[in-house]
């Protein structure tokens, strides 16, 4: 071992030429307990990204897809255990439980430490611990925030390639003593001397991703699994930097990030909080419907913001590529998505054409006659089971996006003209909904309701209170995430952006949609961004500025004007209905919820008894 560990610091020096002393002793403390047979520092290369590639093929953890249908892509496929994120093995360490809140899991820091030193002695034996240093967001803005991420998965380093900038350049810019988040991984599953590895190592015993905020670390064991073991995303991104927002007075938010232009070459950006898979991707690469509209992306799961010295916001899009749910897509439904991953891509518990390319689900309007499923067996259609696992994943270079915005790695941000909060909900929940104030609009984040997915671990179909799409990434307690919210749009000075409530998946009493979605979101989008200039009309409802028909821009749309009435009426009785449940989901946050929420719910009440009369 010890020999290993000085030629790490050889390593170090010659990569770097800069000692950060703190952080090569954490790598040595760590590689001390976890006991790798080797440490290796991660350059960011392109060598570096093939030979991890070439790796996970050679010792059967991934396969080439042909190269003349998806050059320089693989397919991995992961056990039946291991398939999406595992909020219920998902803990918040923070000094009290209440500091975590009733949202998220808690253990208490020192006792998890000491089980998970447990867990992580001589975890990687058998493995190669890489060191990953990575920076979320583009390298030296001053929005980013840099992170060091150990862990003995070739996946999860080739995956962070995507997803982060990192390697040698990250170093330079954290020189010798800059701050970094402290991220340790392993899938738990040492090897012994003679033993095989498995295509998709993991542990099937214990899964544990815990997150220590107060010294903004992340300790992750057991699944090699996206948001699970690519730290930089769900566990950096949100949950810990999510407290470092609160100390510091900026937001990280689980939130698209898009750009619209329109006809006459103005422009909006708008960012946007769905709960997972509800079509947060599709919505920041969509193509307009309606004619000399455009819409661009800058990020499709993750926006940190911060006000700029002339107080409007500025997000930046803290991530490298797309992790996209693959199910769902299609050249119809979000052509863009399929454009970006036609290279230099990764495909996770895809299904596998017998010509070694992939398919999932909707992928074509006819389904191939014959497949490898993701459990690597047989399928045809008449297998009566899925081919792809429903949260199917490929991960992408955003660069690559044929609709990528040119200033999506602008250092500075785009200054934020509004934000959505979204959800699946069936009913109650009108097509769009505009707040009356920013305290209004934290109102209405903060009740979304949605069905649960397949990117978590459960049952799926749930409908939950999922309050801006953070409640499972919100790093500290929810009453004071409400409160952050609310004081950020008090700031002297503050030149807001307009908060909407977005709803597409309203059905109607057979259960089917009645709205179409996708590139007929745009209509919605124009109506939100000519709010933004006071340019359209509104009407104040009870729960907030809706359009009446005649002023959404349905030119061209088949729909029957019952439908559009429908989705733009209020359901007073059903909103009626729903405060009970409002009141039960804030009375969680005890002496934590802000009173100005309280307020929002008494409002809310009175102006729909008026309604009523
Ligand atoms: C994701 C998620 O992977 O939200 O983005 O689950
Ligand atoms: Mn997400």
């Amino acid at each position: 071992m010890s020999s290993l560990i000085s030629d790490t610091e050889a390593l170090t020096k010659k990569i770097t030429a800069i000692k950060h002393k703190r952080l090569s002793a954490w790598v040595e403390e760590l590689a001390q307990l976890c006991k790798p047979d080797r440490v290796q520092w991660c350059d960011g290369s392109q060598a570096e990204y093939q030979a991890m590639l070439q790796l996970m093929v050679l010792t059967g953890s991934a396969i080439w897809l042909a190269n003349d249908k998806r050059p320089n892509s693989i397919l991995v496929r992961s056990t039946p255990g291991d398939v999406a994120r595992v909020e219920d093995r998902t803990f918040i360490c923070s000094r009290t439980q209440d500091e975590a809140g009733p949202t998220n899991n808690w253990a208490e820091p020192a006792k998890m430490k000491e089980k998970l030193r447990g867990l992580f002695a001589g975890a990687m034996t058998g493995r190669t611990m890489y060191v990953i240093p990575y920076s979320m967001g583009p390298i030296g803005s001053p929005i980013a925030n840099i992170g060091v991420e150990l862990s003995d998965s070739p996946y999860v380093v080739a995956n962070m390639h995507i997803m982060a900038r990192v390697g040698t350049r990250v170093l330079e810019v954290l020189g010798s003593d800059g701050d970094f988040v402290r991220g340790l991984h392993s899938v738990g599953a040492p090897l012994g001397a003679n033993q095989e590895d498995s295509a998709w190592p993991n542990n099937a015993q214990a899964k544990y991703i815990c997150h220590f905020p107060e010294t903004r670390e992340v300790w992750s064991f057991g699944s090699g699994y996206g948001g699970n073991a690519l730290l930089g995303k769900k566990c950096h991104a949100l949950r810990i930097a999510s407290v470092q927002a609160r100390d510091e007075g900026w937001m990280a938010e689980h939130m698209l990030i898009l750009k619209m232009t329109s006809p006459d070459g103005k422009v909006k950006y708008i960012t946007g909080a769905f709960p997972s898979a509800c079509g947060k991707t599709n919505l920041s690469m969509m193509i307009p419907s309606i004619p000399g509209w455009k819409v661009e992306t800058i990020g499709d799961d993750i926006a940190w913001m911060k006000f700029g010295i002339d107080g409007r916001l500025y997000a930046i899009n803290p991530e490298n590529g797309f992790f996209g749910v693959a199910p769902g897509t299609s050249m119809k439904s979000n052509p863009n998505a399929m454009l970006t991953a036609t290279k230099d891509s990764i495909f996770t518990n895809c299904a596998m054409t017998l010509d070694e390319d992939v398919w999932w689900e909707q992928m074509t309007a006819e389904k191939p006659a014959e497949l490898i499923d993701w459990l690597r067996r047989p399928w045809t259609p008449s297998s009566g089971r899925k081919a792809a696992h429903p949260n199917a994943r490929f991960t992408v270079p955003a660069s690559q996006c044929p609709c990528i915005a040119p200033e999506w790695e602008d250092p500075k941000g785009v200054p934020i003209d509004a934000i959505l909060f979204g959800g699946r909900r069936a009913g109650v929940v009108p097509l769009v909904t505009e707040s009356f104030s920013w305290q209004h609009g934290t109102f209405l984040g903060a009740i979304v309701t949605s069905e649960t997915t397949a990117a978590i671990t459960g049952k799926v179909g749930e409908l939950r209170r999922d309050p801006m799409a953070m409640l499972a990434f919100c790093g500290y307690n929810m009453g004071d995430y409400y409160a952050h919210f609310l004081k950020m749009g008090s700031r002297p000075g503050a030149k807001l952006p307009k908060i909407f409530y977005v709803n597409w998946f309203r059905t109607d009493n057979n259960g089917k949609f009645l709205w179409p979605g996708y590139s007929e979101n745009s209509r919605v989008l124009k109506w939100i961004f000519e709010r933004c200039d006071e340019k359209a009309h509104a009407v104040d409802t009870p729960i907030g500025r809706l359009p009446e028909p005649a002023d959404l821009d349905t030119k061209g749309l088949e729909i029957p004007a019952a439908d559009i009435a429908k989705l733009l009426s209020v359901d007073v009785e059903g909103w009626h209905a729903e405060l009970p449940s409002i009141q039960e989901h804030f009375a969680r946050f005890g002496s934590h919820l802000p009173e100005e929420l309280n307020r929002e719910v008494r409002e809310l009440e009175t102006r729909l008894w008026k309604a009523k009369k």
